[in-house]
């Protein structure tokens, strides 16, 4: 009686996800080509009322030469893509992309990143540039860094039309995702470090990341937890659960992240650079001057997860506005598969992603040219959890009233009934918030310095913590897990 009632409940458990499951076509064909093949099915239409520029600055070529260790496309390299949007004005607001690959893949022409720059800036109707840093083994961190700055610097004097001043104020954005978004992260931390590497017109209004990399020790607890594993057979794509991108053992995999990061860095002091890898930067990095607004867009399954809300809440605590959004279930880089991996379906959470991430280029731009937020005096950022509210069964399940985002001076807010009397509390807080800030500021400064000696005089020299407590390690990962599918190589890598 007790296991006929078990298979029925079985039964009516997998109808259920069965269900689910099969309302999800665009997500379970994605999954399942994934998994197959890891560089698969990425998004392949760009919206096409967009000029698309070829550049060739000075001093940006380099060599990829297979022999010495190249890996990404042979020959000449470093041109730069502009995209332009058609309407676009000599003050339009641009945007850097740092496409990610693990810095060894990856160029603005390969890995459909033309596609994507031609719709983030049909989207945006920002002036967006993709700029074809070295790539390792030429390329290094510091390399990196620095084409990338000079792009940025680039970027903000760019004439978008012959008629444009190179001085004309624009709001900058930078962005990136994976490894880009790591680079990316890094130039947001170098220019509060000296913000004199943007010219005077250019105000720095935020910055956009999907999935970034921010941890180069590779240590977050979502390597454990999120791990990819699937049931024993028979199974389908419902049985088959955590990071499908990075899909091998949990130390395996984050050994060989480890391992991509050293040859960024050079060296295990530097995985915890906190500009390197900016999950390390607390308050003497966060906390001075302003922070552009920030936001990131992350799926809940990605063994990189705490990367990402991590890094944010201590952006956030330290005066930034930030606003993270993780997509339930989905994997690295998700909005790059927006279209539906040829489904014939939209991926729901990809063209969200898209969604938010425009609007809040959008509103980050209104807060931009409104004078700037002075950052507030240290918060939380704003966390939305995102399901897929297409999928069959869910009817009723989530709010129908529209939240637009606002990013008020200062502080985040999900958008709700604009309440007088919310607000005139809010700009009273702000404005007692400002002055005690800029009081205190000296008194701060001091008390910081002396906590900083306190805890420098406490600490013993570094020493590279173990990837992890060897008990800690899930010891019933079947092997078949992890086998017969190390197909699609490029991006078993931090894409
Ligand atoms: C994986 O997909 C990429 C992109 O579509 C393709 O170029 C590559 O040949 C595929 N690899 C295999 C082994 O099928
Ligand atoms: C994204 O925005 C478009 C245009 O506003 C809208 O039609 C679509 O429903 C949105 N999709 C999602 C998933 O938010």
């Amino acid at each position: 009686m007790r296991s006929t009632l078990g298979l029925l409940c079985l039964c009516w458990a997998a109808a259920d996800l069965g269900t689910l499951g099969g309302q999800h076509s665009a997500e379970d064909s994605c999954r399942q080509q994934l998994l197959a093949n890891s560089s698969c099915c990425l998004d392949q239409h760009g919206d096409h009322d967009v000029l698309q520029r070829k550049i060739a600055r000075p001093g940006t070529a380099w060599p990829c030469v297979p022999k010495d260790g190249c890996v990404s496309t042979e020959g000449r390299r470093g041109d730069d893509l502009i995209s332009v949007p058609e309407d676009a004005t000599c003050d339009s607001c641009r945007i850097l992309f740092l496409h990610g690959g693990s810095w060894y893949y990856g160029s603005p022409v390969t890995d459909e990143y033309r596609a994507l720059a031609a719709k983030l800036a049909h989207r945006t109707r920002c002036v967006v540039m993709l700029p074809d840093f070295p790539l390792l083994p030429v390329g290094k961190y510091v390399s990196i860094l620095t084409a990338s700055v000079k792009s940025l610097q680039f970027l903000s004097t760019y004439q978008v039309w012959e008629s444009c001043r190179p001085s004309t104020p624009v709001n900058m954005f930078i962005g990136g995702d994976s490894s880009g978004g790591t680079t990316a992260l890094s130039i947001v931390l170098r220019w509060k470090q000296d913000p004199d590497i943007l010219p005077a017109h250019a105000s720095f209004a935020g910055g956009i990341f999907w999935s970034p990399w921010t941890n180069l020790m590779c240590n977050t607890p979502e390597y454990i937890t999120n791990a990819y594993m699937h049931g024993p057979p028979p199974t389908d794509i419902s049985d088959h659960v955590g990071d499908i991108v990075f899909n091998q053992r949990p130390l395996e995999n984050m050994a060989s992240f480890r391992q991509n990061a050293l040859e960024y860095v050079g060296s295990l002091q530097m995985l915890k650079d906190p500009i390197a890898s900016p999950f390390f930067a607390d308050s003497e990095w966060l906390g001075m001057g302003t922070t552009p607004a920030l936001y990131f867009a992350v799926g809940s399954s990605e063994t990189i997860l705490g990367d990402t809300t991590i890094l944010a809440e201590k952006a956030a605590a330290n005066g930034a506005r930030v606003v993270v959004d993780i997509f339930h279930g989905m994997w690295h880089d998700f909005p790059m598969y927006s279209d539906g991996c040829g489904s014939g379906q939209p991926l729901w959470p990809g063209q969200r992603a898209w969604n938010n991430t425009v609007e809040f280029v959008r509103v980050a731009s209104i807060g931009a040219s409104a004078g700037g937020a002075p950052g507030n005096a240290g918060g939380w950022p704003l966390i939305r959890y995102i399901y897929d509210e297409s999928a069959q069964g869910r009817a009723g399940w989530f709010p129908s009233k529209s939240r637009p985002l606002l990013l008020e001076h200062g502080r985040v807010e999900a958008g709700g009934h604009p309440w007088l009397k919310a607000l005139v509390f809010m700009l009273f807080g702000a404005l007692v918030g400002q002055l005690v800030s800029v009081g205190c500021a000296p008194l701060r400064t001091a008390v910081q310095k002396l906590l900083a000696t306190k805890r420098g005089s406490r600490a013993g020299p570094e020493e590279m913590a173990p990837l992890l407590e060897p008990n800690r390690v899930p010891r019933q990962y079947s092997s078949q897990a992890v086998t017969g599918r190390r197909i699609g190589v490029p991006r078993a890598q931090p894409a």
